[in-house]
């Protein structure tokens, strides 16, 4: 660990941020002139709905919005959020007290730990998982307990077994289903176990339900909300960010229980003044008048992977089944470390895929591949890795 003289020791602990280590492997073989096919960031590669940029457009003109925004978020935008927890998961919501908008769902998690934990508080984060779980406890300064996701449990947290079993300090405990990087998806039961969980301890339940509807086979996730007792522990993130393509507008919402909602907008109010108003508008709209564009990414996603999962598996890979998220999480027709996997790729395929390690331990031995490119680079990206002998 570095130390690094006048900045807080806090950043010591940190993990390098995937993504940004990834980018600069990425950006380095480009700069050489090769020609590199990036599965590894999970940004979507079409435009935002022209239907949504227009409704920007439109905003962005009135002067009204070029002021602070109100600080939960906008009326239009709240309610917009709550139809639509409404109309899509059966979840009724106050939009005053139980939803409250953020700059894209990871700025919302990002600062939970310090609403809900804070120093010497508890954060239970999954191994494996989004990093940014563990590393917003770190800064809170809050300890972080690690809980396992394995293949043999479909990737679900097991709250009969160690550290969740038994008494324990109350904290805030992430899940994130549809998962990433596994794709994997939580039945209604297991969040009923997780309320159960919570309830015993006195404890929070922060479900990540950025991809919940990123669902291709029909069957939409539900929401931990819809489940009883849930809005007495429970907090949940959404994001317009995959499902709408937009990624760069950073708009989300965080909602359910109004305590922890009030908590976090709290927080929020002391460090950040919100999102753009007119974004907010263009938000609302893409939730309200979406439906077909949401259909459309669904669609595409599962195209792309019938197209990718044969071409793998065909090649000797194991491919975690799933039909959620845009993302395949594989393992090479060998045994190998996370790193050399992804680095060979990268050196002797010029593709990109994310190390699954990044995710925490129980990723070793994994790759991730994000389905965010057109049909055509797909073919060429898994053909090139298909030729490679392990
Ligand atoms: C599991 C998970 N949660 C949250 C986010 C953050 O999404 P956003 O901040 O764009 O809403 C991401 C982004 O990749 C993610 O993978």
């Amino acid at each position: 660990m570095k130390r690094r003289p006048g900045v807080n020791p806090r950043l010591s602990l940190l993990p390098p941020y995937l993504f940004v280590a990834l980018d600069r492997k990425r950006a380095a073989a480009k700069a050489q002139g090769r020609d590199i096919i990036s599965l590894g960031i999970g940004d979507p590669d079409l435009p935002t709905p022209s239907f949504i940029v227009s409704e920007l457009a439109r905003a962005a003109a009135d002067p009204s919005n070029h002021r602070y925004p109100e600080g939960r978020g906008s009326a239009e935008f709240r309610r917009a959020a709550a139809a639509f927890m409404a109309r899509k998961y059966g979840v009724e919501l106050d939009p005053e007290r139980e939803v409250t908008a953020l700059i894209g769902s990871k700025e919302g998690i990002g600062h939970l730990p310090l609403a809900l934990a804070g120093p010497g508080g508890t954060v239970y984060a999954p191994d494996l998982g989004y990093p940014v779980y563990a590393s917003s406890a770190v800064l809170a300064g809050a300890r972080t307990v690690t809980f396992p996701l394995r293949e043999r449990a479909g990737f679900l947290p097991d709250f009969d077994a160690k550290p969740l079993a038994g008494p324990g300090r109350p904290g805030v405990l992430f899940m994130n289903y549809p998962n990433n990087p596994t794709g994997a998806r939580c039945p209604a039961g297991t969040f009923d176990a997780a309320i159960r969980w919570a309830r015993g301890r006195g404890s929070w339940l922060a479900h990540d339900a950025a991809y919940a509807e990123a669902f291709l086979d029909g069957r939409r996730p539900p929401s931990l909300l819809s489940r009883p007792g849930a809005m007495g522990c429970g907090i949940e993130f959404h994001s317009l960010s995959k499902t709408f393509n937009m990624t760069g507008w950073r708009v989300g919402w965080a909602c359910g229980c109004s305590r922890a909602v009030a908590a976090l907008a709290e927080v929020k109010s002391n460090l950040d003044s919100g999102v753009f108003s007119a974004v907010q508008s263009a938000a609302a709209a893409a939730l309200s008048q979406g439906d077909a564009a949401a259909d459309a990414m669904r669609a595409r996603i599962a195209g792309r992977r019938r197209l990718a999962v044969p071409l793998l598996e065909g090649a000797g890979w194991t491919v975690f089944p799933s039909d959620a998220t845009f993302y395949l999480w594989c393992r090479p027709p060998v045994r190998m470390t996370s790193a050399a996997c992804a680095e060979r790729m990268l050196d002797e395929a010029d593709v990109l895929a994310t190390p699954g390690n990044g995710f925490g331990k129980g990723g070793e031995g994994w790759v991730r591949f994000a389905l965010t490119t057109g049909e055509d680079r797909l073919k060429e990206a898994f053909a090139r890795v298909s030729r490679l002998r392990w």
